[in-house]
């Protein structure tokens, strides 16, 4: 038996995070500047490589992975991938293959998504509005998301959507938000807004909703019943009495979720993040490259569990940001 990741403070590690490519087909403001420079692409590991990565990782005992990017689906080849990790779910090592996309690629991908195993996709959307669309991802246009919705419900995969609490932004949609999630059957997450990226002409501070906020409204025209139950990521959930569908909250400013986590991430060029909020990292790519025996690779991973920091340090609770970073966030994929 491979002994199991275990961090400094006792925490399993069974979850990676993979971002598959730096690039993207948007541009959110809170995520990437309007002219990104994106990395040569032979820097990337090759879909081998990451195959070989997944692989370790599952062996030492990670039992969920979540593809993301930039956007993964657009990675060239990404279906590829996809399929070869089939087998570690058929062998019952992998007990979930998911990934967390923009759902601009989704007409096209859904159904290979579903022959390969996955079974739900979380899809980022703060905003039902065309225009406010369009203004929050640059980029992006709704339409396109919201046929890719569709046809990852008639894959049959489970959706769950993602959107980020923005002041001034999104505060005025939640309750069509919530019904609209409600229509379709589809679990929604709330995520805070984090300080990471270049600040220069935004302040986070100000675009900042605190979920404890967001959970009052909701309260004043819904019985909430908190749920014990988890998906294996931060989010922590609510039942509402009134139509029974299920809201998360994800709360890394209101509420740190750091001691129990269970998650490490890999960038697209083999740089494995202990966590999203600090800076420590390890290069796995160059041991994955020094040998094709993996025995070099698992040794760097079980160095880099070894220092895992026990938390962010985001705060914006002085009336100023702490804890910010100056890495964007799809360098480490959210
Ligand atoms: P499930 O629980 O499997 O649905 O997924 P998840 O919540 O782990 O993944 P998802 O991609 O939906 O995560 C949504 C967002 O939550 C991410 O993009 C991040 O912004 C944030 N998030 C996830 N994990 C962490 C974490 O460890 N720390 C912090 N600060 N934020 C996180
Ligand atoms: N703060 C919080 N969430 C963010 N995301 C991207 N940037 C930020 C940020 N600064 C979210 C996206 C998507 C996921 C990958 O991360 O909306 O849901
Ligand atoms: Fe692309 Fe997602 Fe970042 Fe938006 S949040 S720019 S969709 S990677």
């Amino acid at each position: 038996m491979t002994a199991p990741l275990i961090d400094p403070f006792a925490r399993p590690i069974s979850y990676l995070r993979v971002s598959v490519t730096d690039r993207c087909d948007f541009r959110c403001v809170y995520c990437m500047a309007e002219n990104m420079t994106f990395l040569p692409k032979k820097e990337l590991l090759t879909l081998e490589e990451l195959d070989r990565m997944c692989s370790t990782f599952i062996r030492l005992g990670v039992e969920k992975l979540r593809i993301t990017g930039g956007e993964p689906l657009v990675r060239k080849g990404i279906m590829t991938f996809f399929q070869s990790m089939t087998r570690h779910l058929d062998a019952g090592t992998l007990r979930e293959l998911t990934l967390t996309t923009n759902g601009s690629q989704l007409r096209r991908y859904a159904q290979d998504l579903a022959d390969c195993g996955v079974r739900r996709v979380n899809i980022s959307l703060d905003t039902l509005d065309d225009q406010k669309f369009a203004d929050i991802t640059r980029w992006g246009r709704l339409p396109q998301v919201l046929d890719g919705i569709d046809a990852a419900q008639n894959a049959g995969l489970r959706v769950k959507i993602n959107a980020v609490a923005l002041k001034g932004f999104n505060e005025d949609e939640l309750f069509r938000m919530v019904e609209w999630c409600g229509s379709r059957d589809m679990d929604l997450t709330y995520i805070e807004v984090m300080p990471m990226g270049d600040l220069g002409n935004e302040d986070r501070l100000d675009q900042y909703w605190p979920l404890s906020d967001l959970r009052a409204r909701l309260a004043e025209r819904f019985t909430l019943t908190d749920l014990a139950e988890r998906s294996g990521g931060p989010a922590r959930y609510v039942r509402l009495e009134e139509t029974g569908q299920k809201i998360g909250f994800i709360t890394p400013l209101t509420h740190n979720f750091c001691e129990s986590c269970n998650r490490v991430r890999l960038t697209c060029t083999g740089e494995l993040y202990m966590c999203l909020g600090q800076e420590d990292m390890a290069d796995l790519r160059a041991p994955l490259r020094a040998s094709d025996d993996d025995a070099l690779l698992e040794q760097a991973i079980r160095n880099a569990i070894a220092h895992k920091p026990k938390g962010h340090d985001f705060d914006y609770s002085r009336q100023k940001v702490d804890g910010q970073m100056t890495r964007h966030m799809s360098h480490t994929g959210g």
